[in-house]
């Protein structure tokens, strides 16, 4: 019998894999998701996603770790996967200067780990999740595909880059098409909560301190990316065919971290309380996408600017922590 063919999605129950596999689903692809569901945060968020994506028939999910090679093998004996939208990952800055190996082990293996079991297996398109972490403490704004990324400032950053230049070779040795992609802060529905835009909104709403890590919070800016956008462009970056490439997706439009707690407490109606501690190793000064490669080669062209996203993120937040046992 020929097997129909599948999309495999990696880290699908996470933050940006269940938003990426459910647009996916909802055009009628048929996903194969994995995730070893770990609990570097709620493991409840990660099953409500999956509960969700489980209601749709042309899903199937396995509880699959990409460290282990033969469980990698084994998926792609069973079902003839067309491409790979590779989203696991253990993430956080901050965490990886406590535990270094296990970016190493899960961001670096198992990605190379996913490479081979895509060459063994003749599967020949593979979309990486890279981060905008990679250009450190440049100078130089906007950020472009172009600039050095020899200088990366936290293990994280590391072992995202360590990832690219594996891709790079197995496109080159292989002539696999690999489409990296550099993400921007992203933030939405179902966000991740060691990030900003959460702790922020769950400080506010509850009136509680919140921790500024930066000596001079006017200097530090990131260009909040929505999540619907960032799916779009994952989604056009998967179709496209260009060998191998490099692509930025951001909102191209960096906003200070002060500037994003007004539009918060505008938002909420709320004030916030504000401490300000040194700041973080690893945490980098600014980040700004150039997405003129995106937007010429993908037509990625965001759309949800920060007040809209923020808006429509504060909508499902009260809905949803409202709905859960969370
Ligand atoms: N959210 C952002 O702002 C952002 C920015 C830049 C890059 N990224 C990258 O995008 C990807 C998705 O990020 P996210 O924000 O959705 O994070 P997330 O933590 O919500 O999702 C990652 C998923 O991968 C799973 N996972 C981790 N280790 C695994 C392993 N060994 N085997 C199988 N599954 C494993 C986790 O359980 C999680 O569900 C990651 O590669 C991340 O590094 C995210």
């Amino acid at each position: 019998m020929v097997k129909s063919e599948k999309i495999l999605i990696t880290g699908v129950a996470g933050f940006i894999g269940s938003n990426t596999c459910e647009k996916l689903l909802q055009e009628g692809s048929q996903i194969v998701g994995i995730d070893n569901i770990n609990d570097y945060y709620d493991v409840k968020l990660k099953r409500n996603n999956l509960k969700m994506l489980k209601a749709y028939d042309n899903f199937e999910f396995h509880e699959v770790d990409i460290r282990n090679i033969d469980e990698l093998s084994y998926l792609f004996e069973k079902y003839a996967i067309s491409g790979v939208i590779h989203l696991a990952a253990q993430a956080g800055v901050r965490y990886s200067l406590k535990n270094p190996f296990l970016y190493q082990e899960t961001n670096v293996g198992g990605t190379l780990n996913l490479l081979e079991t895509v060459r063994r297996n003749k599967c020949t398109n593979f979309v990486f999740a890279s981060s905008s972490s990679v250009y450190g403490n440049q100078g130089k704004v906007p950020f472009s595909e172009n600039d050095s990324i020899s200088c990366p400032i936290s293990i994280y950053a590391a072992t995202k880059q360590a990832g690219e230049a594996l891709c790079y070779t197995y496109n080159h040795l292989f002539n696999i098409n690999i489409n990296c992609l550099r993400f921007f802060t992203v933030y939405g529905p179902r966000g991740r909560p060691d990030m900003a835009p959460h702790i922020f909104t769950t400080k506010v709403l509850e009136k509680r301190i919140i921790k500024i890590y930066d000596n001079n919070p006017c200097k530090m800016k990131r260009d909040f990316t929505y999540i619907s956008d960032i799916v779009e462009g994952i989604c056009r970056a998967f179709k496209y065919q260009g060998g191998f490439q490099i692509f930025n997706l951001g909102y191209g439009s960096p906003i200070k971290t002060m500037d994003f707690l007004s539009l918060l407490e505008e938002i909420t109606g709320k004030e916030a309380e504000i401490e300000y501690i040194g700041p973080q190793p690893g945490d980098v000064r600014i980040t700004y996408a150039d997405c003129s490669k995106a937007r010429s080669l993908l037509k990625f062209k965001p759309k949800i600017g920060i007040k809209k996203g923020l808006e429509q993120y504060l909508k499902w937040y009260q809905s949803y922590f409202r709905h859960s046992e969370l």
